[in-house]
């Protein structure tokens, strides 16, 4: 296949129907934000302020969220699996979220009332993680199934939360497959950060569960409004879910510019965008990029309606585009805070950095609107969450071919 930087435009007529974001937006993005802060892990993540890489990249300023502080685990992802998991036991009891803080979820009574639980989930790691250590608080259990060629420390972490967790010889659609085979044969609870048509509650949960770094990003630009808000994807829930907040919060014209990031070996929401038939386009085979939480190849139905409706740019780009981004991150310029952020956590930044950067992609930046005025947003999702390769990248310089 051949390796580029390729992008699709969708021209967003702010007259045509859209879906609704509502549930994604600000006034219920504070109520979810209230579960996550009864956790006593819960602080707000920093929100990096790059002037010196806004100047020296010629715009405005360029912000990045650091999720690799989120609950000490070093991803965003626990933001969705324990909002998800809340609302389930919420439901099962006929409680509303809001009466089930942090203190009296893992208390003994709840624990008395819903008796052993098992959740079982598909996943490349971060997803696994926010699982296994939900459960692990609410004295469940967990079960995790992950796509072959997972890194041994992502799986180390999750056994270190109790989980019964394992890598897998299948790819991460067909281990999400599996995970479900065996909810069903086994009564567990199927807790999967993608919807599909006829498993949309779930997911839709986690969806909203991700607003939360939004939230925070919002409160601590104190009225900076972004231009442009990049986002990277996997199944696009997560990316979704972001765009919606921004959707909801600016609306028609005032939208910020929204640009979905992805891997070209897993560019699933690219094609589907790029196709624009109604149909949701899959990637099949290994997907073996460095990337590896986007390494997904079936869209989230959800996430890619919210991406129809109001995204921008889709962009499908070569693996070291996204070690840039590490690189950048991990060596400020002057006194701009350091970001340790991992493969796919980088790649939204990389990208931006390359676009402004490299002299044959001006077709790019003229399609982005991207010019001094710019302010930029980027969501740093994960820190180095496979330290191996966080090292060979940043030190050794792996991936440098373009
Ligand atoms: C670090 C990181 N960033 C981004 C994503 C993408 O999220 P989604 O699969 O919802 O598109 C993932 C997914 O696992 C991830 O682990």
């Amino acid at each position: 296949m051949n390796e580029c930087i390729k992008s699709v435009h969708y021209q967003q007529e702010t007259s045509k129907e859209r879906c609704s974001v509502e549930r994604f937006g600000s006034v219920h993005a504070e109520k979810i934000q209230e579960f996550h802060k009864s956790f006593p892990e819960y602080s707000v993540t920093p929100l990096a302020d790059l002037k010196n890489l806004a100047d020296e990249l010629g715009v405005a300023s360029i912000h990045v969220k650091d999720e690799s502080y989120r609950f000490g685990l070093n991803a965003f992802k626990v933001l969705g699996g324990s909002y998800c998991i809340g609302n389930y036991i919420a439901n099962r009891l006929g409680k509303d979220i809001s009466e089930l803080p942090y203190e009296k979820i893992t208390s003994d009574d709840v624990k008395k009332q819903l008796g052993k639980l098992t959740f079982v989930t598909a996943t490349d790691g971060n997803h696994g993680r926010g699982i296994a250590w939900t459960a692990n608080r609410l004295n469940q259990e967990s079960v995790v199934y992950m796509p072959k060629g997972s890194a041994p420390e992502r799986l180390k972490n999750i056994q270190a939360l109790g989980a019964d967790a394992s890598i897998t010889e299948l790819n991460y659609d067909d281990a999400v497959r599996y995970a479900n085979d065996m909810a069903e044969k086994n009564g567990w609870i199927m807790v999967q950060d993608t919807a599909w048509d006829g498993y949309e509650e779930i997911p839709g949960w986690i969806m909203e569960g991700y607003t939360t770094m939004a939230y925070e990003a919002w409160k601590q630009l104190e009225g900076e409004k972004p231009t442009h808000v990049f986002l990277q994807a996997g199944v696009g829930a997560m990316s979704g879910a972001i765009a919606g907040f921004f959707a909801d919060l600016y609306p028609g014209e005032e939208k910020p510019i929204i640009t979905i990031v992805e891997p070209n070996k897993a560019d699933c929401i690219y094609q589907t965008a790029e196709a624009n038939d109604g149909k949701l386009h899959a990637v099949n085979g290994e997907m073996n990029t460095i990337m590896a939480g986007l390494a997904c190849g079936e869209p989230c139905t959800i996430g890619w309606q919210v991406l129809h409706d109001y995204a921008d740019n889709f962009v499908s780009m070569p693996d070291y585009v996204a070690a840039k981004g590490m690189r950048v991150l991990g060596n400020p310029l002057g006194n701009d805070p350091k970001v340790v952020s991992g493969e796919s956590g980088a790649s939204t930044l990389g990208f931006v950095a390359e676009v402004l950067q490299n002299e044959s992609l001006e077709w790019l930046r003229k399609q982005l609107k991207l010019d001094k005025n710019s302010r930029i947003l980027c969501f740093s999702t994960e820190g180095d969450t496979d330290k191996d390769n966080y090292r060979k990248i940043v030190w050794d310089g792996a991936y440098p071919s373009f």
